[in-house]
C-alpha cells in the first residue's frame, strides 16, 4: 500500500501549458496527467509530446505522478505510451478497464521496456463490467490504485444524478471493497460543479466515511476542501492519542480492553487509531 496521502488528485489536461506549469505550485497530493477524455482527438498527438516534455523538465516534488493514456484498443493507446514512457511517469492510469486482462495487457509491454521497470498501474473503473471484475483487476500486475470514472458509469447505467449518489452506491462501494481487499489504494470520482462548494464538501464527506482515500478534482479551486475533508481532524487524533495512551495502561494492568469517553477501545480499535495517526504524520511530510 503506497503510504503517501491521496487527499486530492487533480486532473490535468496534458494539451494545457500553463495548468501544467501552475500545478508545480498546487496543494495537490496527485495529479493525472491526462491524454485521454479531457483532450480534444485533434489535439492528441501535440499534448503527448507536449506532456513528456514537460514532465523531464518541471519538478512536481512529493506529488504523486499519474499519466491517464488513451485505452491500448484505441489508435491512439500504443504511442501514448511509447512517448510518455520516456518520461519515466511512477504510474500509468488505464482507463475503460473492464477486466484483468487489459492490466495484463499493459504489464506485458511494461515489462518489455527497460525505462518502465518501476511504473506502477492504476486502474479507472468506471463501466459496469469494470465494477463487477473489481477484485481480479486490483489483484493483477504492477496494479496500485482505482480511480472512480462516475461520470463514465452514470451513463453506461443509465442512472441520474442525486446529490446523495444512491444510484451508484454499490457501483462505487464494490470497487471500493475490492481495493482494501487487495490493499491498493481507492480515489473517489469528480464533482462536476466545481463552483459548488457546498455540494463538493457534501460529496467528499461522503466518498471519506465510505473509506476511500481521497478525491479526483478537475479544477485547483477544489483543492483545499478535499485536502481537508480527507485529513484526519484535530479532534480524530486527539482521540486516537488517548485511546493509544488508554489501552497501553490497561494492558500494563493486564487487561485487554480499556474505556474512552464511554467507550469500549480494544485491540481492533487501537490498529484504526495508528492508521489515523499514520495518515496525520505523511500530510504532515507532504505539507511542510
Ligand atoms: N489543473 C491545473 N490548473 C488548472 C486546472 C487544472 N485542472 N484548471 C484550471 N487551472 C488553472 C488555469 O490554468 C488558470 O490558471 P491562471 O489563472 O494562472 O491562468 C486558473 O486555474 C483558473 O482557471 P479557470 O479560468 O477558473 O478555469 P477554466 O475556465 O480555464 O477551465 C475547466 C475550467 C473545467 C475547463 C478546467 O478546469 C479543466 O480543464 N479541468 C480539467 C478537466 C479534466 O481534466 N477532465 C478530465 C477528467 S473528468
Ligand atoms: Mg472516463
Amino acid at each position: 500500500m503506497d503510504t503517501r496521502p491521496f487527499r486530492s488528485v487533480l486532473y490535468i489536461p496534458g494539451s494545457k501549458e500553463r495548468a501544467l506549469e501552475k500545478a508545480t505550485g498546487l496543494a495537490t497530493d496527485a495529479i493525472i496527467f491526462d491524454l485521454e477524455d479531457a483532450v480534444a482527438i485533434d489535439e492528441k498527438a501535440n499534448a503527448r509530446t507536449l506532456l513528456a516534455e514537460k514532465l523531464c523538465v518541471l519538478d512536481y516534488g512529493v506529488r504523486a505522478k499519474l499519466v491517464r493514456i488513451n485505452a491500448l484498443s484505441t489508435q491512439w493507446g500504443a504511442d501514448d505510451l511509447e512517448v510518455i514512457a520516456t518520461a519515466k511517469p511512477e504510474a500509468i492510469l488505464l482507463p475503460k478497464v473492464d477486466n484483468a486482462a487489459h492490466i495484463e495487457a499493459l504489464a506485458r509491454l511494461l515489462d518489455a521496456r527497460p525505462d518502465t521497470a518501476d511504473t506502477r498501474i492504476w486502474a479507472m473503473i468506471e463501466s459496469p463490467l469494470g465494477v463487477l471484475n473489481a477484485l481480479n483487476i486490483a489483484q493483477a500486475p504492477r496494479m496500485a490504485g482505482f480511480v472512480m470514472g462516475t461520470n463514465d458509469l452514470a451513463k453506461d447505467m443509465g442512472c441520474r444524478f442525486r446529490a446523495d449518489r444512491l444510484p451508484l452506491l454499490s457501483a462505487l462501494q464494490l470497487p471500493l471493497m475490492a481495493a482494501k481487499a487487495a490493499g491498493i489504494v481507492a480515489v473517489d470520482g469528480v464533482y462536476n460543479a466545481f463552483k459548488d462548494d457546498d455540494g463538493l464538501r457534501a460529496e467528499c464527506q461522503q466518498g471519506r466515511d465510505m473509506g476511500f482515500d481521497g478525491k479526483t478534482l478537475i479544477h485547483p479551486a477544489q483543492l483545499d476542501i478535499a485536502n481537508q475533508v480527507f485529513a484526519p481532524s484535530d479532534a480524530e487524533i486527539d482521540l486516537a492519542r488517548h485511546q493509544i495512551a488508554a489501552f497501553d495502561a490497561a494492558t500494563a494492568k493486564g487487561e485487554g480492553v480499556a474505556v474512552v469517553d464511554g467507550k469500549i477501545v480494544e485491540n481492533l480499535h487501537i490498529v484504526s487509531a495508528q492508521q489515523i495517526l499514520a495518515k496525520a504524520k505523511a500530510i504532515a511530510s507532504v505539507t511542510e
